[in-house]
């Protein structure tokens, strides 16, 4: 993946890449959502990890970003990390994933929203892929909403293992096509 910023505006928030100086944030923003993290988000089984294991994490992130293959985001209000987000190489075809979670305290504030849509902008313009994807188990309708906020199209549902524990096994696979997403952006700024 080519050049991706290393910091994205994104409505009330700032997207930026972790640093080894995020450690004690992200542990914080992680270990308050813990309980709301563990449905959905796999990696979450293995919490609560303490801050060594955590600067391991960001110094993996960190390769995986030179690498091309993860680019992992932090989403920062001001000086708290409020989430995490990013875009993810391992789609077939020139396309590119977006994840997200938020802070458990800072839910329905449109951060998941505000963060997706400026990465798909940053999928677009910097990386110049075709196609951006948000991918969810059914049972997770709430992040759902957000690809259908931004008007991604419903492509249709795959089966998979399940990874997380409140997962039934069915994944929803939502698509916007780079045209329409700079078509839209473009109408946004003429009449903004
Ligand atoms: C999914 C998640 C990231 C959404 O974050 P968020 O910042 O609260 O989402 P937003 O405020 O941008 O809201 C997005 C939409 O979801 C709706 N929504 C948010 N929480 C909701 C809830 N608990 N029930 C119903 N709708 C909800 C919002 O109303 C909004 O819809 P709208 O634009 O049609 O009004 C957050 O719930 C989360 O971290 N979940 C656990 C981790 C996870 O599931 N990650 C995704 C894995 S695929």
């Amino acid at each position: 993946v080519a050049e991706l910023p290393e910091r994205l505006s994104a409505g009330p928030l700032v997207l930026r890449r972790w640093a080894a100086d995020d450690a004690e944030a992200l542990s914080s923003a992680v270990l308050d959502s813990v309980n709301h993290l563990r449905p959905w988000m796999p990696w979450a089984a293995a919490e609560p990890i303490g801050l060594p294991a955590r600067s391991a994490l960001i110094d993996q992130w960190l390769l995986d970003w030179d690498a091309g293959t993860d680019h992992i985001y932090g989403m920062w209000a001001g000086d708290a990390a409020v989430g995490g987000c990013g875009l993810h190489a391992r789609l077939r075809g020139n396309g590119l994933e977006i994840g997200y979670w938020v802070h458990a305290g800072r839910l329905r504030r449109g951060y998941a929203t505000a963060a997706a849509a400026a990465l798909a902008t940053a999928a677009f313009e910097a990386a110049h892929v075709d196609f951006v994807e948000i991918r969810h188990d059914r049972a997770n309708a709430v992040s759902g909403r957000v690809p259908a906020a931004l008007g991604f199209t419903r492509l249709g549902e795959e089966p998979r293992e399940r990874q997380a524990p409140a997962e039934i096994g069915v994944t929803v696979v939502w698509r916007m096509r780079r045209e329409t997403w700079l078509a839209r952006d473009r109408q946004q700024r003429t009449t903004s």
